[in-house]
């Protein structure tokens, strides 16, 4: 049995909970000074100071990693992206540095549909490979769990490759995968005018595949003007759920469409991006207690005014934070930029930042039980800063200051 033992954190963050937290509630992430965790086979199995740890184990019987002067972590978790994709869309971003908006490329047939081309022409081997180099780079941000969506096919092929791909990775690489199956991502061509007919298409012959094969955890829709609309959107959503996929929304994220309230309504378990949410759909995602996603660096790279985080807090909005990394609208997975963005353009807390990566994080992959805090019975998913303190990751601005990651009770960075 593996067995070890973190000890003389200068602030060991538990971020304790086994369910979201709203509000004010994010500010509170269990601090204990001089902190030490237990793990044993891959679990925590005890935390507490150090003092009251080294008093009831034998440092003999553990390996020791002694954190003296770093602040300790649960792993985070980024809990919307876009991680397997082919090609790349660098033309499309020099455009956008020239004026051209987001919506008008992808309405003049570029966008999310021109990496539909490239990922159907990538084999299933080379998403495996360029995911599998992603990965290894979001490890090194510390994050220990991601979500990533299909949505690059569009048919049904292409849907299950992306989704296999996943799987594969799943299996072999130490970051943990949350899949979710994003076919209404954007109107192919020979769809466009009738998307109550590419809405079916995916009801009827893709979503069952997906069910059938067991790729996915979540549904997600671009709910958006122009893509598809909440009509649409709660069809294709209420018949996954038929199958099992909970629910998560591209809402509001150019238009305020409504899409935040659509999420209230159907207990989705995320509504994500929110640029635009109304105060309505705040009030109602704080009161049905979907988590609001955001998503900073996609307001960063496409110069648009950043989701109103601090409003959401304040109004009891359990609210998480994510990278997006997409080829189009936000190429990074960079969690030291959301760090920042969100500290510095959202009014959020260091406290509330935390949370927003770790505990809501988890509530938004729907894995709340096992990780996302530092404590008794969840998985050893732990960072380990170059710092003795929170308050250094906004302080030190983009630069990653994790200088250990330990997955499943083994370090691997
Ligand atoms: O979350 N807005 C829709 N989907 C992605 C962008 C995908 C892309 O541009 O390739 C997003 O921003
Ligand atoms: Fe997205």
């Amino acid at each position: 049995m593996s067995k070890m033992i973190i000890k003389n954190a200068s602030e060991l963050v538990t971020c304790k909970g086994k369910s979201p937290k709203h509000g004010k509630e994010m500010s509170d992430i269990g601090i204990v000074k001089n902190g030490a965790v237990v793990i044993e086979d891959g679990r925590i199995t005890d935390v507490g100071t150090t003092e009251d740890i080294l008093q009831r184990y034998k440092e003999n019987d553990f390996k020791i990693l002694d954190a003296s002067n770093k602040a300790v972590l649960p792993g985070f978790i980024d809990s919307h992206t876009h991680f397997i994709f082919g090609g790349y869309r660098a033309d499309e971003f020099s455009w956008r540095l020239r004026g051209d908006s987001y919506m008008d490329i992808m309405n003049r047939g570029g966008g999310i549909v021109s990496t539909v081309k490239s990922t159907k022409e990538a084999s299933l081997e080379e998403l495996i490979s360029n995911g599998k180099k992603r990965l290894d780079s979001m490890i090194g941000f510390g994050v220990t769990t991601v979500e990533g969506k299909s949505g690059y096919g569009l048919d049904l092929d292409t849907e299950i490759k992306q989704l296999e791909a996943m799987a594969s990775l799943q299996k072999t690489h130490p970051v943990d995968i949350a899949p979710t199956f994003l076919g209404p991502h954007a109107v192919p061509k020979e769809y466009k005018g009738r998307e109550d007919e590419f809405i079916d298409f995916q009801i009827e012959k893709v979503l069952p595949v997906v069910a059938e094969k067991n790729l996915a955890e979540f549904a997600d829709i671009f709910c958006e003007k122009n893509v598809f609309s909440i009509g649409q959107s709660r069809k294709f959503l209420k018949k996954a759920a038929e199958y099992g996929l909970k629910s998560k929304i591209h809402a509001d994220e150019i238009v305020q469409l409504g899409g935040a309230e659509l999420a209230a309504e159907l207990g989705a378990v995320s509504a994500d991006h929110l640029l635009q949410a109304s105060d309505k759909g705040i009030k109602a995602m704080a009161e049905s207690g979907v988590i609001s996603t955001l998503l900073p660096a996609t307001a960063f790279c496409l110069k648009e005014e950043y989701a109103r985080g601090r409003y959401m807090i304040d109004k009891g909005c359990a609210v998480a934070l994510a990278t997006d990394l997409n080829p189009g609208s936000c190429f990074t997975n960079s969690i030291p930029l959301i760090i920042s963005l969100a500290a510095l353009y959202m009014r959020m807390n260091i406290e509330e930042i935390i949370t927003a990566l770790t505990i809501n994080a988890a509530a938004a992959v729907n894995r709340v039980d096992t990780i996302g805090s530092i404590e008794k019975g969840k998985k050893a998913d732990i960072i380990i800063l170059e710092y003795p303190s929170i308050n250094f990751l906004p302080y030190h601005a983009g630069v990653n200051i994790v200088e250990t990651v330990i997955k499943d009770g083994k370090i691997i960075i």
